[in-house]
């Protein structure tokens, strides 16, 4: 390469972050050795290649007319909800996730909906080909003559063939293995994803068209992860879950088009994956009765309350220095509130191991758990089992105090109508709790006062 055409520059595969020389930190996300080395050709850029965007005039706010375009529903309530009522048309959307998650199914499954309500989608593949997905279509269902497949990874020819078909749905699985001939770093580089995804991003503006990316989170190699991306879409959603459990759960992160922190709830199963109406009602799946060590709290994913089981055990250590262990929730926490107990109630775990752990593989680090998680360490500890039908719900300070959360109404009714006979909840809530009956409420200010009402 003759010198001054091109250089190298190194990015960092999590976050985008570019700088001329490695480093073994990268300045912008403190991750460490994510730096990779790309060449960056001075040839052409998204930025020059034409795709009839430049011919923008300059308008006032009061002459630009709204034409009231409705947001594509997908019939999904549970991705309708994330999504913030439906697809924007022109909207780039990004769904992020492990391998093997679920990622084309589900985009298959929302081909397949919206193909059969009339909408032209195009799914385009780089990692199958047409038969693999034949294969996978036929788990799912029927599909129309509105859904078409297309596998390529150049995305010049993309660019003809979406220009030329005009669907209303693109999807693009995955971003990693696309390129474009003009960058000469390989797919999945840090350059080409960001290059790609800026031409999808004047197709789908230009030709109103909602877009689809799909990114694969990748913890090695030096694939670029989705997060490089998520400054230049319109919604980052994330799918998560655990690969041995079979509920997942779609997470939205940024939403130009609706609110974000909320969630929808998905089961894998033989016909790929079907939404989960009742969250708290399967997150409980597999309770038993008169275990200590376990209670109920109620936690708020976006909109909606969610219930889960917080689990604790408390055995006598071998060594020296008691281990602790955290799943599900925050390491850090569950030693400053077993320090809380320690110091505030009185309880001397200090020859203890602890282990908490959130059922169901969900991950919650709200603190509104904490006063959950505080009893289930002691009725494990006493060896002493609570009622099962009781839901805690409260987060505690340093001092033992319990203090107030938000939208606890909406929470103690879901314990409610769940079939929970009691809430133990924070004393400073109690206004807002005043029209909520057929619930037994106990109130507390701090902990050592919920440990007395609880532990008969
Ligand atoms: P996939 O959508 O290929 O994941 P991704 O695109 O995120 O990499 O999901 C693959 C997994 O889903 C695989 O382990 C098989 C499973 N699966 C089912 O359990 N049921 C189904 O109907 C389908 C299509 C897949
Ligand atoms: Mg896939």
């Amino acid at each position: 390469m003759a010198a001054g055409k091109s250089k190298t520059v190194f990015f960092c595969k999590e976050c985008g972050y570019e700088s001329p020389k490695w480093v073994g930190q990268c300045p912008g996300c403190k991750e460490w050795n994510t730096m990779v080395e790309e060449v960056v050709s001075k040839t052409k850029t998204a930025s020059s290649i034409s795709i009839g965007l430049s011919k923008a005039k300059v308008s006032t706010l009061s002459d630009i007319v709204i034409t009231k375009e409705d947001k594509i529903s997908t019939d999904i309530e549970e991705l309708d909800r994330v999504l913030g009522g439906g697809i924007v048309p022109g909207a780039l959307i990004l769904v992020g996730g492990d391998p093997g998650i679920g990622k084309s199914t589900l985009l298959l499954q929302i081909s397949r909906l919206l193909s059969n309500k009339g909408q032209e989608v195009l799914y385009i593949s780089g990692e199958e080909s047409q038969k693999q997905i034949k294969l996978r279509a036929e788990r799912i269902g029927e599909f129309g003559d509105k859904c078409k497949i297309y596998c390529e990874t150049d995305l010049d020819a993309i660019r003809q063939t979406i220009t030329n078909e005009k669907p209303n749905i693109v999807i693009i699985d995955s971003i990693q293995t696309m390129y474009v001939s003009d960058i000469s770093s390989a797919p999945g580089s840090v350059s080409q994803v960001r290059e790609a995804t800026a031409i999808l991003m004047r197709l789908a503006k230009e030709l109103g068209i909602a877009i689809w990316i799909v990114g694969h989170v990748t913890k090695e190699g030096t694939v670029a992860g989705p997060r490089v991306l998520e400054h230049m879409v319109d919604t980052v959603l994330y799918f998560e879950g655990d690969r041995h459990a079979s509920y997942r759960v779609l997470r939205g992160v940024k939403n130009r088009f609706g609110s974000t922190n909320e969630i929808g709830v998905f089961e894998m199963r033989e016909q790929g994956l079907t939404q989960v109406e009742n969250p708290s009602e399967y997150m409980l799946n597999g309770r038993i009765d008169n275990a200590s060590g376990t209670i109920v709290s109620c936690a708020l994913e976006g909109s909606r309350p969610l219930l889960i089981e917080i689990q604790a055990l408390l055995t006598r250590t071998n060594f020296g220095l008691p281990r602790r262990q955290a799943q599900g929730t925050d390491y850090n926490r569950i030693n400053l509130l077993m320090a809380v107990l320690e110091k505030r109630v009185g309880l001397n775990m200090s020859d203890q191991d602890a282990y908490v752990n959130i059922t169901g593989g969900i991950r919650i680090t709200e603190p509104a758990i904490d006063l959950a998680i505080v009893l289930a360490i002691t009725s494990s500890f006493r060896n002493k089992p609570l009622d099962t039908g009781l839901v805690a719900i409260g987060e505690v300070g340093l001092s033992g105090e319990i203090r107030s959360i938000s939208q606890i109404d909406k929470r103690v009714l879901e314990a409610k109508r769940l079939g929970f006979t009691t809430c133990v909840v924070p004393a400073s809530n109690k206004s807002s709790l005043e029209g909520v009956d057929g619930i037994n409420i106990i109130y507390a200010q701090s902990v050592d006062e919920a440990i007395k009402n609880v532990f008969k």
